[in-house]
């Protein structure tokens, strides 16, 4: 299985995914910076594995302050995880995962510090497994809503290296395609950072999937044209109606589904879910530099002096959502009513 999340005797590895497929390289963390760098640069990215990783940066984090005071090190924890906790805005996990380990802070914190960094670790560890559990849940509740020989679309990149392991919208996938379903992928190249280009596509070659990879405004044909059976994506944060950000392109994906009666399907775990907020109004879009759009591999194909706008992420009206598959199982509208009832 491709992990792109290792952590071995205090360092974090991750598979640098700023450089795939060309490049297969671990990039390694021995601090809360370098990890809070790798989230907010994007040497791993997915709202899942964001989560995963940031865990580690507080564990990273103990790790360096450990022969501090425990007055000190307690004040430079604090700091640590608000610094990790703002590395990227959208995916809600990243949050979810520091007020986790915030939490776990607190029920040690009278024990000494070698003993918090071990509590923490083990927490960590625990966030990566759940989350590789989780998405083989997800995946299982979500192959019932895949006909045999069914051609799925997709966007962005949602597999093993978005997650712990496996996948969100990706482990659907997988698991059609494990289970002998005869599926076939389109893959969408997701301007502007190529996550189905690079990593999607990436995958879907190591593990022999049929596919192929089309750019973004493709999918409006392959639609109209019936060459879709049900559109599968992830998400970055849900909020309690349903509106659903995720990769930007993912609305206007929902819209073409819509218009021609495709099923479109959100898969992703309760962590997604930000229990907080009432409608997608309330999500933060992260925008990105305009390098992202001006340049491809460092190269420029826009002209100087052209102004960009970049969002990474756009909504997604719940009335455009067929399902959200979840762990817990496929929510249906009204998502109000069902996201309530799986709350925690
Ligand atoms: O900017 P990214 O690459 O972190 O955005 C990721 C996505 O939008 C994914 O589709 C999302 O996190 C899906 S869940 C694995």
């Amino acid at each position: 299985m491709i992990r792109a999340i290792d952590f071995k005797e205090d360092i974090l590895y991750l598979i640098d995914q700023r450089r795939l497929p060309i490049h297969e390289e671990l990039f390694e963390c021995k601090t809360h910076s370098e990890v809070e760098y790798a989230i907010r640069e994007m040497v791993v990215r997915g709202a899942p594995a964001i989560g995963a990783t940031a865990a580690y940066g507080v564990v990273l984090a103990a790790k360096e302050f450990m022969n501090d005071n425990k007055e000190d090190f307690l004040g430079k924890m604090n700091d640590a995880l608000d610094f990790i906790n703002k590395s990227r805005p959208t995916a809600v996990n990243l949050m979810w995962a520091i007020k986790r380990m915030r939490n776990k802070l607190s029920e040690y914190k009278d024990l000494d510090t070698k003993q918090i960094y071990t509590k923490l670790k083990e927490e960590a560890d625990i966030i990566l497994k759940e989350d590789i559990q989780t998405n083989k849940q997800m995946a299982r509740h979500g192959n019932e809503v895949i006909p045999k020989g069914a051609t799925i679309l997709t966007h962005c990149n949602t597999g093993a290296l978005a997650t712990a392991g496996y996948g969100t919208a990706l482990g659907v996938i997988r698991e059609a395609h494990y289970t002998g379903k005869d599926i076939f992928v389109y893959a969408d190249e997701t301007r502007p950072r190529l996550q189905g280009g690079r990593l999607t596509a990436w995958e879907l070659v190591k593990e022999n999937i049929p596919a192929k990879l089309v750019a973004d405004n493709a999918a409006a044909t392959l639609i109209r044209d019936g060459k879709i059976d049900v559109i599968l994506v992830g998400a970055d944060r849900i909020a309690l109606n349903g509106d659903t950000a995720n990769k930007i392109g993912t609305f206007m994906l929902s819209v073409i589904a819509k218009r021609y009666n495709v099923p479109f399907y959100i898969v992703a775990p309760v962590t997604t879910i930000d229990f907080d907020i009432e409608t997608g109004e309330d999500i933060e879009i992260e925008e990105r530099s305009s390098e992202e759009v001006t340049h491809v591999f460092g190269n420029r194909v826009a002209p100087m002096g052209i102004d960009v706008y970049n969002p990474a992420f756009d909504v997604t009206p719940h009335e455009n959502i067929t399902g959200i598959i979840t762990e817990e199982g496929i929510l249906k509208p009204p998502f109000k009513e069902s996201i309530i009832k799986i709350k925690k």
